[in-house]
């Protein structure tokens, strides 16, 4: 069975599922092929502290209701050094934005329900996908369902398929380069359904790292530091317990709020880049093409800031009357995610505005100028395929 659509997404955790929503927005038309099910994707725990410029974005793609009812604004963190008095970076008096709260796991319910709302295609359980004629005009994506073959054609493939995925891994090796880093210790994390403490707080102490942190005002996020060998099953709760409380100052560890976890799990500590992000047609956003440590809550932002700038390149380029051929896209390169440069023909001015189409305004129920003023933009690139 042959189908086509305008962007074939592979992957469908938020990366993929909000780059679906956001081209919807501009008419843009995207099929999502996730390898779980939909139940698996909505079991998973993983990030949940959102920047300023995520939360713009997802109130400003019609995404934040939800956020804004139940996720947790925070001013800033609090830091507690080994003996001295905890003290706390007040970020929204220092730089006017504040952070939110608010899990992965909730973000990830809000874009299937908006998703399904629009009548977008997200077909689950997609086996064996495979990339073809990436640096053709018309590429295709293949893959197995209900053990049926199938093709999509397309015009674009965005690889929003973490780092596992097969999208990476479909650039050849002698364009693709990775760089990483592994740190020598891991981080044992728990979840527990007790109120969090209030503020983030980073604690160094010469027992090893710990981190209180939270995903909503009844789920508590609490790490540490640990050797890399360590056993889960040597860590039972009240060990962790004990041993966390025993890493914060006094006053901390008798806020804190103890009770059964109901996840936990050991994260080895690496930074991954790949790039180039794009290879003719396909495009990698997100855990696709690079990975942090959780050390500063940035996964889940980076994969909301790739899709925003992908998403705005891609609408732009449909846009262009000689779509197909060498149609100018605006890629972006920042910090953590570069991207090639190879193609960049002129460097744009980096506050150049992004033009937003009438109907991504009109159904977000926001101005051009409110999405040109996130945090994400550093520098803008004109490039050619
Ligand atoms: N075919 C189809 N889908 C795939 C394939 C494949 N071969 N390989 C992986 N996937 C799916 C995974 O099942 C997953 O649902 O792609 C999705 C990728 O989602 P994530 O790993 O969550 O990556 P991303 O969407 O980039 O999210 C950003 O930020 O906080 C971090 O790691 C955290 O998941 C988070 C990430």
């Amino acid at each position: 069975m042959i189908t086509r659509t305008q962007v074939a997404i592979i992957g469908g955790g938020p990366a993929g599922l909000l780059l679906s929503h956001m081209l919807d927005l501009d008419g843009i038309d995207t099929v999502v092929l996730e390898r779980q099910s939909r139940a698996h994707v909505l079991r998973r725990i993983r990030a949940g502290v959102l920047e300023a410029g995520t939360i713009d974005l997802l109130r400003a793609a019609g995404l934040g209701e939800r956020m804004d009812r139940e996720g947790h604004p925070h001013d800033g963190s609090a830091i507690a050094w080994e003996g001295r008095p905890r003290f706390f970076i007040d970020t929204k008096k220092f730089t006017g934005k504040a952070m939110m709260a608010y899990g992965q796991t909730a973000i990830t319910e809000d874009l299937y329900a908006a998703r399904d709302r629009a009548g977008g295609e997200i077909i689950d359980e997609a086996v064996n996908v495979e990339l073809h004629e990436l640096t053709s005009a018309r590429p295709y994506v293949t893959y197995e369902k209900e053990g049926q073959s199938r093709r999509i054609d397309c015009d674009y493939i965005a690889g929003c398929d973490g780092y596992h995925g097969v999208s990476r891994q479909s650039i050849p090796a002698s364009v693709l380069r990775t760089y990483e880093k592994g740190y020598p210790f891991g981080w044992l994390g728990i979840m527990s359904q007790t109120p969090p403490f209030p503020d983030l707080c980073y604690c160094y102490h010469s027992r090893g790292f710990a981190l209180a942190s939270m995903r909503s005002p009844m789920l508590s996020r609490y790490y540490i530091q640990c050797e890399l060998d360590t056993r889960l099953e040597d860590w039972p709760d009240e060990r962790f317990w004990q041993e966390f409380k025993a890493r914060c100052p006094q006053e901390m560890a008798a806020k804190i709020v103890t009770g059964p976890s109901i996840e936990k799990s050991i994260a080895p500590l690496r930074s991954f880049v790949a790039e180039p992000m794009r290879y003719g047609r396909l495009f990698l956003a997100g855990d696709a093409a690079h990975i942090v440590p959780p050390t500063g809550a940035k996964g889940l932002n980076l994969a909301v800031s790739d899709v925003f700038y992908l998403s705005r390149a891609l609408a732009q380029a449909y846009k262009t009357p000689r779509l197909g051929r060498r149609a100018p896209v605006v890629v972006v390169d920042h910090a953590a995610a570069p991207v090639s440069r190879r193609d960049a023909v002129r460097p744009a001015r980096a506050r150049e505005p992004i033009r937003l189409s009438a109907r991504f305004g009109a159904r977000a129920g926001v101005t051009g100028r409110a999405i040109c003023r996130l945090a994400f933009r550093d520098v803008i690139e004109t490039a050619h395929f």
